[in-house]
């Protein structure tokens, strides 16, 4: 059976090079995401076997509707809870609680919405499967400045461990820890080029992770880790 891997946040980074890797491997994906212009443009490059729709995953109706729209034949068996933001760096006493609900509400509540829809639409698949994107932040809490992007990679964390129980054993749960992987996200991060190739320097593998070494671990979890499920697997060249 061709899984259809739903992947939030497919547009660009580490959740197009997912949607690479699956469709690489013969599956179909369906692509979420805020950014018109790159889902049009992974549309054109990837050709039949993917679907795009603009969608904002924080938003409850949004998803609903999209989950609405997707017909039998493209009913998903896979899903990759992808879509996430670091938000404002910032000492912990000046956090705006409005920054805490926008970042929890697209890195953690998405999560919640958007695998509620899926459980409700998806097609039995006999090795149905679940990836959340974490954050090695989870377990070191970020980098000063990002105490509220940590704590929403801690929760998705904890959720897929729930996940993992209480879908077991029709769907295995996972989550992938990735350290630094040059993506756009980083721009929230590192101030130029110069800068993340210091911090690349102080990474055992001495390079940043690119998003298809996350995309390969998100292949091996969705497909082929058959007997693991509650699981973070970290991919982040040795950084801790
Ligand atoms: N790049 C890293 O170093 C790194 C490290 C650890 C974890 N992660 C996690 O991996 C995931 C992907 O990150 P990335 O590096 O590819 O980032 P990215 O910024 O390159 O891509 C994120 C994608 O999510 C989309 N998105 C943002 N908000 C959305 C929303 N509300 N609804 C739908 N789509 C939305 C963006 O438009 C973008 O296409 C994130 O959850 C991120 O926290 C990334």
């Amino acid at each position: 059976m061709t899984a259809v891997v739903l992947i939030t946040g497919g547009a660009a980074g580490i959740g197009r090079a997912i949607a690479d890797a699956v469709v690489a491997g013969g599956a179909r994906a369906i692509l979420w995401d805020v950014d018109a212009q790159r889902l049009e443009t992974a549309r054109n490059e990837l050709g039949e076997n993917v679907r795009v729709e603009r969608v904002d995953v924080s938003d409850a109706a949004a998803v609903q509707e999209a989950m609405g729209r997707i017909g039998d034949d493209w009913a998903p068996t896979h899903l990759v809870n992808n879509a996430g933001i670091i938000g404002r760096r910032m000492p912990l006493v000046d956090i705006d609680p409005a920054e805490v609900d926008r970042v929890f509400g697209i890195n953690v509540r998405s999560a919640f919405i958007v695998t509620q829809a899926f459980l409700r639409a998806r097609a039995d698949h006999p090795e149905a499967a679940i990836v959340n994107l974490s954050s090695i932040a989870a377990g070191n809490g970020g980098a000063a400045g990002n105490a509220v992007y940590a704590a929403s990679k801690g929760a998705l964390q904890s959720l897929t461990f729930a996940m993992a129980r209480e879908l077991a054993p029709a769907i295995r749960v996972n989550a992938l820890a990735p350290g630094i992987i040059d993506t756009d996200i980083q721009k929230d991060v590192f101030a130029d080029r110069a800068e993340m190739d210091a911090r690349a320097a102080t990474i055992p593998l001495h390079r940043l992770g690119e998003a298809a070494d996350v995309a390969e671990a998100a292949a091996w979890l969705l497909f082929r880790a058959a007997y693991t499920t509650g699981e973070v697997v970290t991919v982040s060249g040795g950084r801790k």
